[in-house]
């Protein structure tokens, strides 16, 4: 929390990020070396994770069986586990992540997004998981998000949709045959980041044109194939840990 003697109370991730930082910074009429500081130390606390995971099948109604959420879903159960890897903690939720599951099993595509920030109600298990998604997915959903659960908003709309909000960020597409996460020149994900990851099926020939046009760099993580979910578990520990910039 901030307090400006001008305006009052107001947070840092209220502010919009990197750039409402500068604003504080100037409204404090902070020196420029004072400024440089502050927003150097507290750049990657403001900066988002967003993980955005394309469900191929993936219902965009409510009508499927939370008693067998594979079978009837579209394989949802495959989202709700990127969505545990992505914001589960032993105690808590991490609240600089943000994650957009597309579901393109519909007539028209919808994206659900979930905000760590204010991202409620989520256990580690798939069942509660797959309900609040099932709870989104009974909102009337239009271009606009509208709100669900505390935390969980949906829209119509796709990939495409996706990616231009997040025309900010930097954007990496998990692919096995991608180049070595390691050797991509200038790999510093301390900024916004923006991980693009396939289900079970991959990442069809149509979205891989939405994600080239966006400027997305194809990267690998190693040469086997794993799971969505657990390729969300090692960006999670390598940006924890600053691996990739320790290299
Ligand atoms: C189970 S894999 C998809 C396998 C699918 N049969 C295919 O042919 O693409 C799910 C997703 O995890 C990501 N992934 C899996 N292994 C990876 C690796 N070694 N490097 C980078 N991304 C990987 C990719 O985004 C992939 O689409």
């Amino acid at each position: 929390m901030g307090i400006n003697p001008s305006m009052g109370y107001y947070s840092f991730r209220d502010a919009a990020g990197l750039q409402g930082l500068h604003r504080i910074a100037r409204d404090w009429r902070m020196t420029h070396m004072d400024r440089k500081w502050l927003v150097s130390h507290l750049r990657s606390h403001l900066s988002m994770r967003n993980f955005v995971i394309i469900g191929n099948k993936a219902t965009t109604t409510p009508m499927f069986s939370l008693e067998d959420i594979p079978g009837t879903s579209g394989r949802l159960d495959i989202l709700c586990r990127c969505v545990t890897a992505a914001f589960v903690l032993s105690h808590g939720i991490r609240k600089d992540v943000c994650v957009y599951l597309v579901l393109l099993g519909g007539e028209i595509p919808k994206t659900v997004r979930l905000d760590g920030e204010t991202l409620r109600h989520l256990n580690p298990d798939e069942r509660t998981t797959a309900a609040l998604l099932k709870k989104a997915l009974a909102v009337s959903a239009t271009p606009d998000w509208a709100s669900s659960t505390s935390g969980i908003f949906v829209r119509t709309g796709g990939l495409a949709n996706v990616l231009a909000d997040l025309k900010g960020a930097r954007m990496l597409c998990l692919r096995e045959d991608g180049a070595d996460i390691r050797s991509v020149a200038g790999c510093d994900i301390s900024g916004d980041v923006a991980f693009i990851l396939g289900d079970h099926m991959g990442i069809a020939p149509k979205e891989w044109t939405v994600i080239e046009q966006a400027g997305a760099v194809v990267v690998s993580i190693g040469p086997v194939s794993l799971h969505a979910d657990h390729c969300i578990v090692l960006m999670n520990w390598m940006m924890d840990t600053n691996w990739l910039l320790a290299i």
